[in-house]
This record gives C-alpha cells, sequence and structure tokens, in this order.
C-alpha cells in the first residue's frame, strides 16, 4: 500500500452540506434543513448564526457526551418525506441515533457499484449487502439490474428498507430480505456453496445479531472477510468495506482485507467525505477499502 484516496461527494439534488464547524453540521435533507454534531468539524461555521437558527431540525446531544440526546423541532416535522437520489426514493425520519436514515456520503461507492455492475457484462449479477439497514444501496444494486440480497439483525431495519423499495417502484422480487446474523449468514451461504458476483459490508464497530450474537469489527472481522472470501465467486467482481465512527484508519482495513481477497485486480483505500456546498472544506465521515477486478 503507497497511498490512501480521498473520495468525497458534493452531494445530490436532495442531499447538500450547508456548512459545518463548531462541532456540528447543517445539511440540507429534501425539503429540511438538519443541524447535527458533527465532532469532527473542528473548524469555525461559515454561515452566519441566523442561518443556523433557522434549522427544521436540531439534535442536541445529552451532556454526558454519550450518544444519548434528542431532536428539537421549532416546527412538527413529518414523521417521514421522501429524498430522492437517481430516481430512487428512501424515507427520511429523525432517529434517536442522530442520522435521519439515508448515509450519503456513501453515493461514490453507489456510483463505482453501479458501473462495475455495467462493466461486468453479467446479466443477473448477485449482490450481498452486509449490515444493510435502510437499504440505499441494496436499490442502487437492484436498479442496476442485479439479484439483491440484503441482510441485516434489525426487524424494524428491514421493514424500513422494504418501504424504500416499495416507494422506488423497483421489482419486489428484485431483493431477498434476510434477517439475519451477517457472521452466521455467510457462513451458512459458504456451507450451501453459494457465491456472489459483489459484496458489501458496512458494519458497525458494535452491534448484535437477530438473536443477540455480538458483533465486535476488531474481534470478527477478520473471520467475515475469511467468510465473504469464500462466497465471492470465481467470476466475483467487487467488494466494498466501510467502517465509521471509530478509531481506526483505512490502512488497518485495506490490509485487513487485501491479507484475505488474495485476487487479482484493483485496491482503493482511504477516507470517505461530503464537500461543504461552495467547495472546499470537506466532513469526513468514514474510512474505506474496495476491491474490483477491473
Ligand atoms: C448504520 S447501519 C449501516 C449503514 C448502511 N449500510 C447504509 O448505508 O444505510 C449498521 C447496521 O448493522 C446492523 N447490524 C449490527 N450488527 C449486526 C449483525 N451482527 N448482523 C447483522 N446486522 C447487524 C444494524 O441493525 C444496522 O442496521
Amino acid at each position: 500500500m503507497t497511498a490512501l484516496d480521498l473520495l468525497a461527494t458534493d452531494g445530490f439534488d436532495d442531499y447538500r452540506l450547508l456548512d459545518s464547524g463548531g462541532g456540528r453540521k447543517l445539511e440540507r435533507y429534501g425539503r429540511f434543513v438538519i443541524d447535527r454534531p458533527e465532532p469532527q468539524a473542528l473548524w469555525p461555521q461559515r454561515l452566519a448564526p441566523a442561518v443556523w437558527a433557522k434549522a427544521d431540525a436540531r439534535f442536541v446531544a445529552a451532556s454526558d457526551g454519550e450518544e444519548g440526546g434528542r431532536w428539537q423541532t421549532p416546527k412538527p416535522l413529518p414523521e417521514t418525506w421522501p429524498l430522492k437520489y437517481q430516481g430512487l426514493t428512501v424515507h427520511a425520519r429523525l432517529t434517536p441515533f442522530r442520522h435521519i436514515g439515508l448515509f450519503p456520503d456513501q453515493v461514490g461507492h453507489w456510483q463505482w457499484m453501479t458501473a462495475a455492475l455495467k462493466a461486468s457484462g453479467i446479466a443477473k449479477p448477485r449482490v450481498l449487502n452486509l449490515f444493510a439497514y435502510t437499504g440505499m444501496a441494496s436499490l442502487v444494486a437492484s436498479a442496476a439490474g442485479a439479484e439483491v440480497t440484503h441482510v441485516d439483525a434489525s426487524k424494524k431495519a428491514i421493514e424500513w428498507a422494504k418501504e424504500n423499495q416499495a416507494a422506488s417502484h423497483l421489482d419486489p422480487a428484485g431483493i431477498r430480505w434476510i434477517l439475519d446474523d451477517c457472521q452466521k449468514f455467510v457462513e451458512r451461504e459458504a456451507r450451501r456453496g453459494r457465491t456472489y458476483h459483489g459484496i458489501l459490508l458496512d458494519p458497525p464497530k458494535y452491534g448484535r445479531g437477530a438473536k443477540g450474537e455480538v458483533w465486535d469489527l476488531f474481534e470478527h472481522l477478520p473471520a467475515l472477510l475469511q467468510g465473504c472470501n469464500a462466497i465471492l465467486g470465481d467470476d466475483a467482481q467487487f467488494l466494498i468495506l466501510t467502517a465509521y465512527a471509530m478509531r481506526a484508519s483505512a490502512i488497518a482495513m485495506g490490509q485487513a482485507a487485501m491479507a484475505v481477497i488474495d485476487r487479482p485486480g484493483v485496491w482503493s483505500h482511504g477516507e470517505l467525505g461530503v464537500a461543504e456546498q461552495g467547495g472546499g472544506r470537506i466532513v469526513p465521515t468514514s474510512l474505506y477499502t474496495r476491491w474490483s477486478v477491473r
């Protein structure tokens, strides 16, 4: 490994980063402007306080600085509202986890995956989306013609992802929904001899499987990558690993993946980020490593 890459997006019509600084970020999700904590925004805000004060929703962290906190909305917001990306629709909502159910920093991966699926020339490529949450990557792969397997341990998240599929008018048969622990599912697929052309993994640092199985990235990632390698077929096209909200380096993620996915092709490792409207500053969001056969 000799260099890291920066994949920063300017967003899209329904998502822009308007400003950042002072430990916060101001974003527009569709018709609403949202002010949220962003510990890495270690610089001054550019927009006037009066602009920030007009936000439609503001997340105020709990005083202990931990995960908790609550949303403040000067006027009530609808429970959900639509966000469009390339003809797909997801329902945004204010979650207790500070986000709204869409991770726009992933846009570079969505575009890259779409290009990789097209370049593969495979009529119905099989794509596995692990830790798939509200499913935007599943929708993008499905819209690109893939047969998608979407795995998440949360029933609620799968219901939300299904709503997004319906709102996007995608073929209901295009995505197989699996409520399971990702590690167990991958092991089972390997035993069944099933293979995939592309795999996405976006694991949290800690999580729980559908039956309470403990997921600890630092302990379990190498074995999960081994499992992914076992189910990437000889005609595999790509693997994308993203990691967020933890102390680690893209160098570590890249080397962990390269040690296992020992295949000819092209690697890129680095950081994802979102560029402020008007250019210049970037809010970093996560680490990634990705491999493609060409
Ligand atoms: C924040 S999300 C990942 C974001 C998602 N890839 C996206 O772009 O929308 C993390 C997800 O991992 C799921 N999860 C955590 N531990 C899991 C496990 N052991 N097996 C399956 N899913 C798990 C959670 O339910 C959650 O939906």
